[in-house]
């Protein structure tokens, strides 16, 4: 993803992470973005004027009092020429006067007047990000809307340790990134859309005590149902043994076997998109014993066959199919490419492939994703599968907005 055309403006406050600050000026521009900077009272006190404008391109803004400045480009304009305000080191001080509505320089008096997206990097002692009227102004200000990266713990420029590190440069490009990304899709909604989601494992029963299963946790599906309720969608969730909570807004339907799962997804149709999160089993014994399997005797030989591909069903269901149907891959390697494959195989519209040869994506919180369409793959960096469910959930809503929303 790219900064492309961007608008960023940087606001530097005064702590000694300001020097990271230059560099963040260059890897915002390097991603395509056009930077303007306002450096604070005490933001200049740390880094130049000079340096800020040299390597933004542009004259560093530093004074709400210049009246040359304010009939050439007036506080107001500033803030309104912006895509999203970042603003790095976010001081102790400046956090402070952001919560409680202050303006009373060139920096606060911008905030106050920004209706862009704010990104917030924290950079301070220890001591002071716990302080407790710290603690409560960034509660907040994240109450507020604003978005936070960082900071993170280690050795602090005061020679103390703990948290009050500014993020790395690539950790806070990454965010912006992220809720621009958001922000273009953030305010479409799926009001009158029907959204049928499958989530976790199967269980396909041996016997009355046992049973063939996977290790599929749900929460990645979870989350894309809660996600897509969350935006008005009509959300039903076709979920297979799990432990977790049932998501805000969403009808669960539960369901043990793939044969239930897919006879509960064809009773859920029609609807308007299907996003098939869950690990089905692919197969299932082919008689299953009415009793317990005794031990005493021969070990028992399980004849195997196969599930229905329920993704594969329902895409290429030739009444009802949903307009969007989305499946999951997890993949070893090459997941673009196998994605795409499948995107195939299956008939379905998108894929979502996950690389699982890193480590453990089942259970985890963590998963990297690529997105295959027919228009091409997007790469998504590591993200939490919640962050996962809302990046698909605004892609999706995307989708019904844009020139293909009547197919
Ligand atoms: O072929 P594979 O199992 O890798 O395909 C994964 C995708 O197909 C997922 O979206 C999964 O939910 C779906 N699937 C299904 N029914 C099956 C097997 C997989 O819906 N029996």
């Amino acid at each position: 993803m790219s900064l492309n055309g961007k608008r960023i403006l940087l606001v530097i406050a005064g702590g000694i992470a300001a020097y990271k600050s230059l560099d963040l000026i260059r890897r915002l521009r390097e991603r395509g973005a056009a930077v303007r900077a306002i450096l604070t009272r005490a933001g200049a006190a740390f880094v130049t004027p000079l340096a800020v404008g040299a390597l933004a391109g542009e004259k560093a803004y530093t004074d709400l009092f210049s009246l040359t400045d304010e009939s050439a480009m007036g506080h107001i304009r500033l803030s309104r020429e912006s895509d999203l305000i970042v603003i790095a080191p976010a001081t102790a001080d400046l956090l402070a006067k952001m919560a409680a509505g202050l303006a009373d320089d060139l920096a606060s008096t911008v905030l106050l007047a920004a209706n862009t997206p704010i990104l917030a990097a924290p950079g301070m002692n220890v001591e002071m990000w716990e302080h407790a009227a710290t603690r409560r102004n960034v509660e907040r200000l994240a109450a507020d809307g604003i978005a936070f990266v960082g900071p993170a713990a280690g050795d602090l420029a005061c020679g103390e340790v703990g948290q009050g590190r500014m993020a790395e440069v690539a950790d806070i490009v990454a965010a912006a990134e992220r809720l621009l990304a958001d922000a273009a899709g953030g305010g479409l909604r799926l009001d009158g859309r029907h959204a049928l989601v499958t989530a976790g494992p199967t269980r396909e029963p041996l016997d009355p005590v046992r049973f063939l299963s996977n290790y599929s946790s749900g929460k990645q599906g979870f989350a894309i149902a809660g996600a897509l309720a969350a935006r008005g969608a009509r959300t039903t969730l076709i979920a297979g043994p799990t432990a977790l909570p049932n998501p805000p807004g969403v009808t669960i339907v539960a369901v043990e076997t793939a044969a239930d799962m897919l006879a509960a997804c064809e009773a859920a149709l029609p609807a308007d998109v299907a996003v098939f999160a869950a690990a089905v089993a692919d197969w299932r014994v082919a008689r299953r014993n009415e009793v317990k399997i005794k031990k005493a005797g021969e070990t028992p030989t399980l004849a195997l066959i196969e599930n229905p591909d329920i993704l594969a069903t329902i895409a290429r269901r030739s009444d009802c199919r949903p307009t969007l149907v989305v499946g999951f891959a997890a993949e070893t390697g090459a997941a673009p490419e196998q994605g795409r494959d499948k995107l195939v195989r299956k008939g379905c519209d998108w894929i979502v492939a996950n690389d699982v040869s890193g480590g453990a994506v089942f259970g985890a919180e963590r998963n990297r994703v690529h997105i295959v369409t027919p228009a091409g793959t997007e790469s998504w960096p590591e993200l939490t599968k919640r962050e996962v469910a809302e990046r698909l959930a605004v892609r999706i809503a995307t989708h019904f907005a844009g020139p293909h929303a009547a197919e």
